[in-house]
């Protein structure tokens, strides 16, 4: 999708640079033609076992609305944590049957808009979370669709911050708590207990947990068939990793093949909620150097995108690699820091890179299409920028660059004399 042609960086058929002039930095630009192919990679996998439309993508991962509409017109649901989400399924084009409701807040409005809207199943994480739905969908007249997001107790390998799955964690039902639950539940009479899920962590680049995850899930799901709970659903998450930096994760393809192999016995329908490995590599973050600072023990690059349009690096000391849009044969290398205008240390994109920078300079950040734009922020009253979105030679505005005035709007111009009196 990247590509080098005379020492200009394309991305499908357009230059970033050109990209650059045409709609300004700091941006995201999208390949469609890398999206597609993700969602496609699972769609074909599920689909050589039987299995059709069982993607539930997790909006959180990028939630622009003409991603979700294209995800939306080639098969997928939606996998939502706020009321927000929902709204932006809907607004995609997603009926409520393929949209499932996860997260460990949901509030009373939120968990009524759901029941109302008959979405496929609302994912409960707790107990206090299952009267809550109950009573709601009772007084509502309703029956609620729900599964039980249940807690494996599995460590992995990534950062703790994006670890959900160990009992350290805020998420799910503890795995030993979880068969009283679904007993309790029988009792109640507005649900409908359509599902098991579960959530062990993102950016995970082995089968392994996955696996053993899943193991753990099916123990249970057979305790509630022996007692006569029989589920439809059985969803193993999302959590697949990309190459960030040398990280070998197992392909989309090899992923899918691996679950399924694992439920052959297993009659309920396999569903994923996949993010990152759907936008993750589809997105770039395209900036330019403002300005080039020599001290006595660093050269920086500030550069006109912040910790605001990307929170990764801080956050999680991600590492995204840097690409220059326009490569210089001649000019001399040195290693960078790449930092944002704003005011933290904490706001930096990368650390010691080998560039040949000068200000003026565009450079690309890979690998940004997820927990990218949805991350972003308005901190120092900085404007996001735009989206813009690629096919072959076109692009596309899929997002305006936010004004000042917009940042302001919501803020009540009051006369602050009168209450200083
Ligand atoms: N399903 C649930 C219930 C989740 O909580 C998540 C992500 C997903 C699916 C999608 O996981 P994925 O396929 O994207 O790994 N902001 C962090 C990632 C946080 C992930 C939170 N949950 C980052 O930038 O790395």
């Amino acid at each position: 999708m990247l590509e080098y042609y005379n020492n200009k960086l394309k991305i499908e058929s357009c230059e970033l640079q050109e990209i650059a002039v045409k709609y300004g930095t700091p941006c995201y630009v999208y390949s469609l033609q890398q999206l597609r192919s993700n969602y496609l990679a699972y769609a074909n996998a599920l689909q050589n076992h039987g299995h059709r439309q069982q993607i539930f993508y997790a909006i959180k991962a990028n939630s622009n609305l003409t991603i979700l509409r294209i995800l939306q017109q080639l098969g997928a649901g939606f996998d939502c944590v706020s009321g927000g989400e929902i709204t932006r399924a809907l607004q995609a084009g997603s009926i409520p049957e393929k949209i499932m409701f996860s997260g460990v807040g949901k509030t009373h409005a939120e968990i009524k808009m759901a029941i109302e809207l008959g979405i496929h199943s609302i994912n409960i994480e707790s107990a206090e979370e299952l009267i809550r739905v109950h009573a709601i969908a009772k007084e509502l007249n309703l029956t609620a669709n729900i599964a039980f997001r249940v807690n494996p107790n599995i460590t992995i390998d990534s950062h703790p911050y994006i670890s959900t799955g160990s009992h350290n964690n805020k998420f799910g039902i503890e795995y030993n708590a979880a068969f009283e639950l679904y007993k309790h539940a029988t009792t109640l009479s507005n649900l409908n207990i359509c599902g098991i899920t579960c959530h062990i962590g993102s950016q995970i680049t082995s089968l392994e947990p996955f696996m053993q995850a899943l193991d753990q899930i099916l123990q249970l799901t057979q305790q509630l068939t022996e007692y006569n709970i029989n589920l439809s659903f059985i969803d193993i998450g999302g959590g697949l990793g990309i190459n960030y930096h040398n990280e070998t994760p197992p392909t989309i393809a090899a992923y899918v093949n691996a679950i399924i192999s694992k439920l052959k016995h297993c009659k309920l329908t396999p569903h994923i909620e996949p993010g990152r490995s759907i936008v993750g590599n589809a997105g770039v973050l395209l900036t330019k150097v403002e300005y080039v600072k020599t001290t006595a023990n660093n050269n920086f690059a500030v550069v006109d995108a912040a910790m605001n349009d990307l929170m990764r690096p801080v956050l999680y000391d991600s590492y995204h690699e840097i690409m220059p849009a326009i490569i210089k044969p001649q000019a001399s290398i040195k290693k960078y820091n790449i930092v944002g205008p704003v005011c933290e240390s904490g706001d930096f994109l990368a650390h010691s890179r080998d560039l040949a920078l000068a200000a003026g300079d565009l450079l690309i950040l890979k690998d940004c299409g997820a927990y990218g734009s949805s991350m972003s922020s308005n901190y120092n009253t900085r404007p996001r920028g735009a989206e813009i979105l690629v096919s072959g030679d076109k692009t596309y505005v899929i997002r305006d660059r936010e004004t000042i005035a917009q940042l302001m709007q919501n803020e009540q111009n009051i006369d602050v004399r009168s209450i200083l009196v």
